[in-house]
């Protein structure tokens, strides 16, 4: 099979860059399940356009697709021999964070019964949260860094109750949290109030600017935007302003599920462009648990099987930045501006 036209062809349909190595990821993945969520978790590139190939390899006859799966016919079998296998090669002990979850457990014991009455996963807000082990993991990396012991912290959005793991380590100098969504805003004040964490949150929309008190005040950073280049520019710039020095750093999540590579070198140029540099970058870090309204998204409506995820399926990388000499951040007002979605988008 020709994986270099078949790229160009679902490129053009689907608006998305995709390449040769992405069909070839999701060909090999084929080869492993027919699950059309695991097909999207393992081909790691944008939702919409691994549906499309699907389609248009069932134009091909290549897979045939039933109720509940996508398998490869006898000719897509012959096809795809020649594709390099898809392994998973990750370590069972750390989730393949790279780092190990045996540290803080009281913490992690903790954090967990506390979770367990958080609120749902609101659609209005693009919100995903993601596993218990992955909060508590960003919290170990930053530990592990100096990002946390008698830092200033600032968390821009707090899906994921970051703040509550911090505030039960008692270790940072300061946790201030700035969310737009009123019952997270609530949990995490009572949650605080309850267990006597110093932990400040304030109702805020990350499309403004940052208040001036929050500019210049913090050594590290933690946000998760949802994954447009307004978003990340949006979420992350801020985040950068925030900053107070060099040597200070921030944390962020970002996906392949909802961005081509082509939107990554978008983030990255971004980045150099704020002069601060990347220092890690974790694969699949975040796992994110399936946030319960799958039918009402445009992944569902694009899905050729109609087939609710069995396991978590959507995942994103960590990035850590850090500050150098001259580093500046976003203070641009997107005012109503709905900076949310893009071509590539599909569970908004
Ligand atoms: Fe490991």
């Amino acid at each position: 099979m020709e994986y270099a036209e078949l790229a160009n062809e679902v490129s053009k349909k689907s608006n998305i860059k995709v390449s040769k190595k992405d069909i070839e990821r999701l060909v090999g993945a084929l080869q492993k399940t027919g699950d059309p969520w695991v097909l999207a978790d393992i081909s790691d590139f944008p939702v919409p356009a691994v549906f499309e190939t699907l389609n248009a390899l069932k134009d091909r006859g290549l897979v045939s697709v039933s109720d509940s799966s996508v398998t490869l016919t006898e000719n897509g079998l012959l096809a795809v021999e020649s594709v390099h296998p898809v392994e998973d090669f990750s370590c069972g002990g750390c989730e393949g964070r790279g780092i190990s979850l045996e540290h803080f457990v009281d913490i992690r014991d903790r954090f967990n019964e506390i979770q367990r009455s958080r609120p749902a996963a609101s659609h209005d807000f693009d919100q995903g949260y993601v596993t218990p082990s992955s909060t508590f993991s960003r919290f170990l990396i930053g530990y592990e860094r100096g990002d946390i012991e008698g830092r200033d912290i600032l968390l821009l959005g707090d899906d994921d109750l970051l703040s509550i793991v911090l505030g039960l380590s008692r270790l940072p100098k300061s946790i201030t949290v700035v969310e737009v969504d009123k019952r997270l805003v609530g949990f995490i004040e009572e949650v605080a109030g309850a267990e006597g964490l110093d932990v400040s949150v304030r109702e805020f929309d990350l499309r403004k600017p940052l208040p001036p008190e929050h500019v210049g005040a913090y050594d590290t950073f933690y946000t998760d935007p949802p994954e447009t280049l307004p978003a990340v520019d949006a979420f992350v710039g801020r985040g950068i302003a925030s900053l107070r020095s060099p040597g200070s750093a921030g944390y962020f999540g970002f996906t392949r599920r909802e961005a081509s590579l082509e939107k990554w070198w978008g983030l990255q140029r971004l980045l150099l462009g704020y002069k601060v540099v990347i220092t890690d970058i974790i694969h699949n870090f975040n796992e994110y648990i399936n946030w319960g309204y799958e039918r009402d998204t445009r992944a569902w409506r694009l899905a050729p099987v109609k087939v609710e995820p069995r396991v978590n399926w959507y995942r994103s990388a960590l990035y850590r930045i850090e500050a150098l000499p001259g580093f500046c951040g976003n203070a641009k007002d997107y005012g109503e501006e709905n900076i949310y979605e893009d071509a590539e988008s599909s569970t908004t």
